[in-house]
């Protein structure tokens, strides 16, 4: 049934619907994702007010990936475990936050797997510009009980949703469950989503790249022909425009929207970005199934799909290269060595 932009579609109607797509389903990923929504809410008013409580700056600690961890991932951190713990339907966890795997409460465990970037971008928390939170969701291997690390290093092509919540001019979920992508706005007078964005598709042809040039002489020669092509008006058509925000959501959203390629490519200085600064579990793949799903496509510059990638850490990094198919079939040409 085609969905139409109206007030009247919740997010809560549009799970039910998806669920009626799956006559197998039992319901659970429907009250999972529900439950995710409502800490997409508690995290949106706390964004939203960081201005004004105590919930700026810095916590003081540092996570496993060497970040200062700002007070508003902790508690965004915080308030999706809270509601993952309980909800019935998980059995483990996975968060940007926190080294290990995170059980669910014990006589809580359920069938699925999440693993969550509870604020991406936190860098830009202080100066208000937008941040987002970022999920991904498999069906647990293991049989029963507590969930294992191997229930969550799964293929990002054995997903069974995905999406991220961007808290920026307004709060947004965007998420699909292999049935297209949809994107709903919170109406916060109400507390409510709303579909706003019906059967979202990436436009294929693009204006905008998006990565840190700042790292430009540390990118191996491919990646650095490649942005200096889409930055050249030599090739008969106009050039890309660069647009980086810095959280990947919110650059990864636009381009959605408007058609777009993000970069984050490997470089050759820095020992701790040979693979790039991304993360698979709970940046990477996600974003990918989003991107595949609306017409798009993600791969690493070597050319692997991400979606293929076997994890073998919570924590791994990849090389990301994600937007409109037309501009990352070009890209992996150049990464190819090629040149059109
Ligand atoms: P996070 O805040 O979850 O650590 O993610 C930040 C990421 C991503 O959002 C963004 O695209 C990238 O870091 C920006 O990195 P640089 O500052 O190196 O460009
Ligand atoms: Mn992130
Ligand atoms: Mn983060």
């Amino acid at each position: 049934m085609a969905l139409v932009k109206r007030k009247g579609i919740t997010i809560s109607r549009q799970l039910l619907d998806d669920q009626k797509l799956h006559p197998e389903a039992t319901g659970a990923l429907t009250a999972l994702l529900s439950d995710l929504v409502v800490a997409g809410k508690i995290i949106s008013a706390e964004v939203n007010m960081a201005g004004l409580a105590d919930i700026l700056g810095q916590s003081g600690r540092t996570n496993i990936q060497g970040e200062n961890v700002q007070k508003l991932d902790v508690f965004a951190n915080q308030t999706i475990k809270r509601r993952m713990e309980q909800c019935g339907h998980i059995c483990v966890m996975a968060s940007e936050e926190e080294d290990d795997p995170i059980p669910s409460l014990p006589g809580y465990e359920g069938n699925y797997t999440i693993a969550f970037d509870p604020l991406d971008g936190s860098t830009n928390i202080d100066v208000n510009v937008s941040v987002g939170t970022i999920f991904s969701i498999h069906r647990r291997a293991s049989s029963g009980g507590p969930g294992t690390v191997a229930d969550l290093l799964q293929k990002g092509s054995s997903q069974v949703a995905a999406g991220y919540i961007i808290y920026g001019s307004s709060t947004m979920i965007v998420y699909t469950t292999g049935s297209g992508v949809h994107g709903f706005t919170l109406d916060p007078s109400v507390g409510e989503f709303f579909l706003s964005h019906p059967h979202m598709r990436i436009p294929d042809a693009s204006l905008y790249y998006s990565v840190n040039e700042a790292y430009a002489p540390y990118w191996f020669d491919d990646t650095r022909d490649f942005v200096n092509y889409l930055k050249s008006d030599a090739n008969g058509r106009k050039p890309y425009s660069a647009r980086y925000i810095g959280s990947l959501v919110s650059d990864f959203h636009r381009n959605l929207v408007k058609g777009g390629i993000f970069l984050y490519p490997r470089d050759k200085k820095s020992s701790d970005k040979t693979e790039g600064k991304l993360r698979l579990l709970y940046e990477a793949a996600p974003l990918a199934m989003v991107v595949e799903q609306a017409g798009g496509r993600a791969v690493t510059d070597d050319g692997r799909r991400i979606l293929d990638i076997e994890p073998t850490g919570l924590h791994q990094r990849v090389p990301l290269i994600i937007g409109s198919q037309h501009d990352v079939d070009l890209a992996e040409l150049f990464l190819r060595g090629g040149r059109p």
